[in-house]
């Protein structure tokens, strides 16, 4: 067994079927335009992490210069763009920093990214289902509906439950959304982000007349107690690492390389388009939301609509912010069970996970049973677990996808120069190279319970591995077989 063997650029392609080199009849179908690339990615990137988590972040580590931690986080994520902006148009086909790196590091790093990504995507989706449901049950209430606390939490919320029943259902609805097409997912998703980003822009508009300029003072607060994370530098960078979060999702465009309809031109439009958009509001959002409401009143569950609240004059703000904020949940969640779909799919052709998760639906032309087999997975972890276990978890398998493809960047370089590469990331090795060390240091600041979680992870994968796929592997097995063996 070769544990580096690495697949070829040129047979990615051609399974892929990028129009250059034939498509086999169960390709995806290429529908996406540039313009819907950009709004997959605002779609899977604004959510939970601007709509609850900027709020925690600044309430429990760096105050208003929690503005400063969504600018670290975005210059982790612009230099790990650039990279997935070079291999997405390099090799425009599903599967992500999952198919990068298998061209790049080999079978057992692709199988590593892989795994990561389950926790990118999955668990990503089963952490905003619950956010979406805590939106869900304040918006019943503000209408006088009270649903019966234990089909509201799981039996580990700080204010348990037996199950969160809407988080489920919204799984449900979503799956059946992505079962029926990536056409009309797209068009739903693109009416949505429109919704959720008016609601975004009305917030920061409407809402900067009501700054009060002394909540900017302490602008960075102390760190007192000379705990690393509470407050002063480490609190901004501790603060960086939570809300890395709210950028998760921009990479998702990626996965649809194969669905694009000119992946050469759109993959780098739809990848650093929206990350610049979603930097921008953020980085207005935070000054709003900090400038309105004093950073210590902001350890809420929906700090935004506690902002609304203090504008006082629009009454009807409130309630409109949370539906927008609702929807646009609605969207991440769609973008990442999308894109755990394809990683799946990529994966299961490779031989690396069990042909059923790459069965393209006869009519419906999407990979149904993978979504099914999905729904249960993240249906179990949205009913049973709390939101603040799901999180981190989600930023460090980011993380470390990031960081590989970023490696896998330089690799190419060295090992494939002559590869067209219509997007080129400028000055490598540098680029990548910064890449790595800001996606490190904002995994560093993520806690210990984070990393002993993600390492039991990686390690159960590692198991399935070398159990099943290694011996199943296409690659693995041609090798043996052109080696006589
Ligand atoms: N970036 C996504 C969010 O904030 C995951 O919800």
């Amino acid at each position: 067994m070769n544990l580096f063997a690495t697949k070829s650029v040129d047979q990615l392609m051609a399974e892929g079927g990028d129009g250059s080199h034939g498509s086999g009849n169960s390709d995806l179908k290429r529908t996406l335009g540039a313009m819907q690339l950009v709004a997959l990615g605002i779609g899977a990137v604004v959510g939970a992490g601007i709509f609850v988590l900027a709020g925690t972040a600044a309430a429990n580590h760096a105050g208003p210069a929690v503005v400063y931690s969504f600018i670290l986080a975005a210059i982790g994520c612009a230099l790990a763009g650039l990279c997935y902006s070079e291999f997405s148009t390099m090799i425009p086909i599903a599967g992500s920093a999952y198919a990068y790196s298998y061209a790049t590091l080999g079978e057992l790093v692709a199988w590593i990214i892989g795994w990561a990504l389950v926790l990118e995507y999955a668990v990503g989706a089963a952490t905003v289902s619950v956010g979406w449901s805590g939106t869900m049950v304040s918006i019943l209430k503000s209408l006088g509906i009270t649903l019966p606390q234990q089909f509201l939490a799981s039996p580990w919320d700080a204010d348990p439950g037996l199950v969160n029943l809407p988080a489920v259902f919204i799984i449900v609805v979503i799956t059946a959304i992505l079962i029926r097409g990536v056409q009309e997912s797209a068009r739903f998703n693109s009416i949505v982000v429109a919704v959720k980003l008016t609601v975004v822009i009305a917030f920061i508009v409407l809402g900067y007349s009501y700054i009060n300029t002394g909540n900017y003072t302490p602008f960075l607060p102390e760190n007192t107690t000379g705990e690393f994370g509470k407050f002063g530098w480490t609190g901004v960078m501790s603060a960086a690492g939570t809300i890395f979060f709210a950028y998760i999702g921009f990479d998702a465009v990626s996965t649809a390389a194969q669905e694009a309809k000119n992946p050469k031109r759109d993959m780098p439009i739809g990848i650093i388009g929206s990350l610049a958009v979603c930097t921008m509001l953020y980085i207005m959002y935070a000054l709003v939301l900090t400038g309105i409401v004093n950073y210590k009143e902001l350890n809420v569950a929906a700090p935004y609509a506690l902002a609304v609240d203090r504008m006082t004059g629009l009454p009807w703000l409130g309630f409109w912010m949370k539906l927008g904020s609702l929807l646009g949940l609605t969207t991440v969640m769609l973008a990442m069970l999308f894109g755990q779909s394809r990683v799946f799919y990529s994966m299961s052709k490779d031989g690396l996970l069990p042909k059923t998760f790459s069965e393209i639906h006869p009519t419906l032309r999407t990979p149904y049973k993978s979504n099914l087999i999905l729904l249960v997975f993240v249906g179990l972890l949205a009913g049973f677990t709390p939101i603040s276990l799901l999180g981190n978890l989600t930023s460090i398998g980011t993380l470390c996808a990031f960081i590989v493809v970023c490696i896998g960047i330089i690799v190419l370089r060295r090992t494939r120069p002559e590869l067209p590469r219509p997007f080129r990331t400028p000055m490598v090795p540098l680029i990548p190279g910064l890449g790595v060390l800001a996606n490190f240091a904002l995994m560093y600041s993520l806690d210990s319970l984070t990393w002993t979680a993600f390492l039991a992870w990686m390690a159960f994968g590692l198991v399935i591995y070398f159990s099943y796929s290694a011996s199943r592997s296409h690659l693995q097995n041609s090798v043996a077989r052109s080696s006589g063996r």
